[in-house]
C-alpha cells in the first residue's frame, strides 16, 4: 500500500478511520488506528456527552472532552499516524467549535453534513491540514472554486462519500425515492474530472461500503488515493461504543438496516429496532430537552431528538436509541482487534492492487 503525502504530512497506510458520532470514535479507537500508521478520526459531534455539567454547558463539555480524547490518541499512538476531527457543518456553532478544535493538538479537521465553505478562515494560524466530505463532483469543484477565490487554498485532502455510508448521507430524499444515487466509483470518477480544472492534485479518500481490501483496491485502481471507512471499525475492541452497540451490528441482518429520517434533513442510516418503529408509526417522540446540537432542528416541530437518541445507543440502549450503521453493517461476524482488522484490510488490497 502506498503512504499518501497530505500538506506536509504523510500518511504510511491510507486508511481514514471515518469520524463517528456521538461517541463511536473516540481516543481509543482513533488512536489504536493511529498506531497501526492509518488516520484515527475523533467525531467532534457532543463528545462530551458523559460529562455532569454538559446539559448546561454543551460547548464546554465538548471541548473539554476533545482535549482529554485528543491526548488519549495521542498516548496511544505513540507518534504513529494522524489524528484528525470530523466535525459537522450542520452543528449548531460551528464556527465557533472549528475554531477551538484547530487550535488542538490534531493533525487534520475533516467536515462534511454540508460543504465546510469558511473552513480556511475559521482554522487560520493553525497547523491543521482541512478536507471537506463531499458527495458529486458538483460539490467538489464548487467548494474549490470558492476556497481559491476567498482564500486562494485547495483543500489538503477530499473525502468523497457514497451513498452506502453509516450517519448523515449527503444525499435527497428525491434521490432516494427515485432511485438516482449514483454508484462510489461514478461519484469518484466525477470528481477526479472536476479536480483537473485546478492544476494541483489533491489527494482523494473514497468511502461508503468500502469493506474488504478488495474494495480498498478498486477505488484505488480507479484513482483514489485511499479510503475512509466507518462501519468496520464499530465492530472492534477499541471502537468507543458499548459492547451492546457493537452486538447490535453483529446480529443484524440486512433487511434490519435502512434508511432513518434526521431532524439535520439529511437522510440516515440506521438498524430498524424499536425507536425506528415507533417514531414511524408515531411520526414524532418528545423531546425532553435540548442542547442545540444542530442548526436545520426546530425542538418545537423536531420529529425526535437527535442528540438524546445517539446517547442513548452509544451508552447501549440499543432499542430506544438510535444506532447509525453503514450498509454493510450486517456483514460484521466477528469483534477483531483495530491491528487485526487493520493487518487483514493491508494484506488483502495488496493481492488486488494492480
Ligand atoms: C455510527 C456512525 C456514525 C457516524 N457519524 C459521523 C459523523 O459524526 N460525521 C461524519 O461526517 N460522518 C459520520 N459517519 C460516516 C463515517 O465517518 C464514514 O464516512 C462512513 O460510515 C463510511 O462508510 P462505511 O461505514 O460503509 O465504511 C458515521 C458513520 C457511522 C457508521
Amino acid at each position: 500500500m502506498r503512504s499518501v503525502q497530505l500538506g506536509n504530512l504523510k500518511l504510511d497506510i491510507p486508511i481514514i478511520q471515518g469520524g463517528m458520532g456521538i461517541g463511536v470514535s473516540l481516543g481509543n479507537l482513533a488512536g489504536h488506528v493511529m498506531k497501526e500508521g492509518g488516520m484515527g478520526v475523533i467525531s467532534a459531534a457532543q463528545p462530551g456527552y458523559n460529562n455532569p455539567d454538559f446539559a448546561r454547558h454543551p460547548f464546554e463539555s465538548n471541548i473539554e472532552a476533545l482535549r482529554n480524547e485528543i491526548k488519549k490518541a495521542r498516548d496511544i499512538a505513540k507518534g504513529k499516524g494522524l489524528l484528525g476531527v470530523n466535525i459537522m457543518v450542520a452543528g449548531e456553532r460551528y464556527d465557533e467549535y472549528a475554531k477551538a478544535i484547530a487550535q488542538l493538538d490534531i493533525d487534520a479537521i475533516i467536515s462534511g453534513a454540508g460543504l465546510p465553505l469558511n473552513l480556511p478562515e475559521l482554522v487560520e494560524g493553525s497547523k491543521a491540514l482541512i478536507a471537506p466530505i463531499v458527495s458529486s463532483g458538483k460539490a467538489a469543484s464548487l467548494l474549490c472554486k470558492r476556497w481559491i477565490s476567498r482564500y486562494n487554498r485547495l483543500p489538503d485532502f477530499i473525502v468523497i462519500e457514497g451513498p452506502l455510508a453509516g450517519g448523515h448521507l449527503g444525499f435527497s430524499w428525491d434521490q432516494i425515492r427515485n432511485h438516482q444515487l449514483p454508484d462510489l466509483k461514478e461519484i469518484l470518477a466525477d470528481v477526479i474530472e472536476q479536480m483537473k480544472a485546478f492544476g494541483k492534485k489533491v489527494p482523494l479518500f473514497a468511502a461508503g461500503g468500502i469493506y474488504t481490501g478488495k474494495d480498498i483496491a478498486e477505488v484505488m485502481d480507479l484513482g483514489a488515493d485511499g479510503v475512509q471507512m466507518g462501519t468496520r471499525f464499530i465492530a472492534t475492541h477499541e471502537c468507543d461504543a458499548h459492547q451492546n452497540f457493537k452486538q447490535v451490528l453483529l446480529d443484524a441482518k440486512e433487511e434490519d438496516i435502512d434508511y432513518v429520517i434526521s431532524p439535520s434533513g439529511f437522510p440516515g442510516r440506521g438498524i430498524q429496532n424499536t425507536f425506528i418503529k415507533k417514531l414511524t408509526a408515531e411520526g414524532k417522540i418528545a423531546v425532553r430537552r435540548c442542547v442545540n446540537c444542530l442548526k436545520p432542528c426546530n425542538p418545537a416541530n423536531t420529529p425526535y431528538c437527535i442528540t438524546d437518541a445517539l446517547i442513548e445507543a452509544v451508552k447501549g440502549n440499543v432499542e430506544e436509541g438510535l444506532v447509525f450503521t453503514g450498509s454493510n453493517g450486517y456483514r460484521l461476524d466477528k469483534l477483531v482487534s483495530v491491528h487485526e482488522l487493520m493487518n487483514e484490510l493491508i494484506e488483502d488490497a495488496k493481492r488486488w492492487l494492480k
